[in-house]
C-alpha cells in the first residue's frame, strides 16, 4: 500500500534506510555510513520537508518500506526524485506499484522525473506507468543541466492516465 509522509515524524526513517541500503553504501565511501545516513537526515529535516508541498511516498508491503520516491514542487507540476527499491525486493513490481498509486494520489498534476539515459531499468518502469519523453536533458531546481539525462512527464485525470 502507498504510505505519504508529509514530516519527519511521519517517517520511520530506519525502515526508509534499509530501501536506501545500496545508494547509501556508494555514498559512504567517503565519510562512513553513519556519516551518510546523518548527512541525509539533515537534508530531510531541513530542507526537503521545509518544502511546501513536499512528500515522501513510499510502497509498503507486510509493514516494511520496500521501495521509495520523493516529490517536491517543479515548474507546474511536482518533481519525481530519488526512486529506489530495497535490491532484495526488485523486479516484484513494487517500484511501478508505487509511481502508479502517486499518479492516482495527485490527479491533474503533472509529475516530472530526471532519468539518467543509460538506467534501463528507471526508464522501463516510468514508462509503463505512462510517462513519456519531453526534454533531451535535465533541468534540476537548482537551474543546472546534466546533458546525460532526460526529462520525462505524466499526468493523470480523475479518470486516470
Ligand atoms: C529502477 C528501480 C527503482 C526499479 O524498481 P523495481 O521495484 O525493481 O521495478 P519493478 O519491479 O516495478 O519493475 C517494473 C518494470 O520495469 C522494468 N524493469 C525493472 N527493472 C528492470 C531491469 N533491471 N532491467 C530492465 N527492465 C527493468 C520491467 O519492465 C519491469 O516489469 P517486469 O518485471 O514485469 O518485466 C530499481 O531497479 C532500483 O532501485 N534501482 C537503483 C536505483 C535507481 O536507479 N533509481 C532510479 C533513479 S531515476
Amino acid at each position: 500500500m502507498l504510505y505519504l509522509a508529509k514530516s519527519m515524524h511521519q517517517l520511520q526513517f530506519g525502515k526508509l534506510m534499509e530501501v536506501y541500503t545500496e545508494s547509501n553504501a556508494d555514498k559512504a565511501e567517503n565519510g562512513g555510513l553513519l556519516q551518510a545516513e546523518q548527512d541525509f537526515y539533515q537534508y530531510l529535516q531541513e530542507c526537503f520537508f521545509t518544502t511546501p508541498e513536499a512528500v515522501y511516498a513510499i510502497w509498503m508491503q507486510n509493514g516494511a518500506y520496500v521501495s521509495a520516491l520523493r516529490l517536491e514542487p517543479y515548474k507546474d507540476g511536482l518533481l519525481l526524485a530519488a526512486l529506489e527499491t530495497a535490491p532484495e525486493h526488485r523486479r516484484r513490481g513494487y517500484a511501478g506499484k508505487l509511481i502508479c498509486a502517486v499518479l492516482a494520489a495527485f490527479p491533474g498534476k503533472k509529475i516530472y522525473s530526471h532519468i539518467s539515459r543509460k538506467n534501463t531499468a528507471s526508464l522501463a518502469v516510468h514508462k509503463k506507468c505512462g510517462f513519456r519523453k519531453i526534454a533531451d536533458t535535465a533541468v534540476y531546481i537548482d537551474g543546472s543541466v546534466n546533458p546525460g539525462a532526460i526529462t520525462l512527464c505524466a499526468q493523470t485525470t480523475e479518470k486516470g492516465l
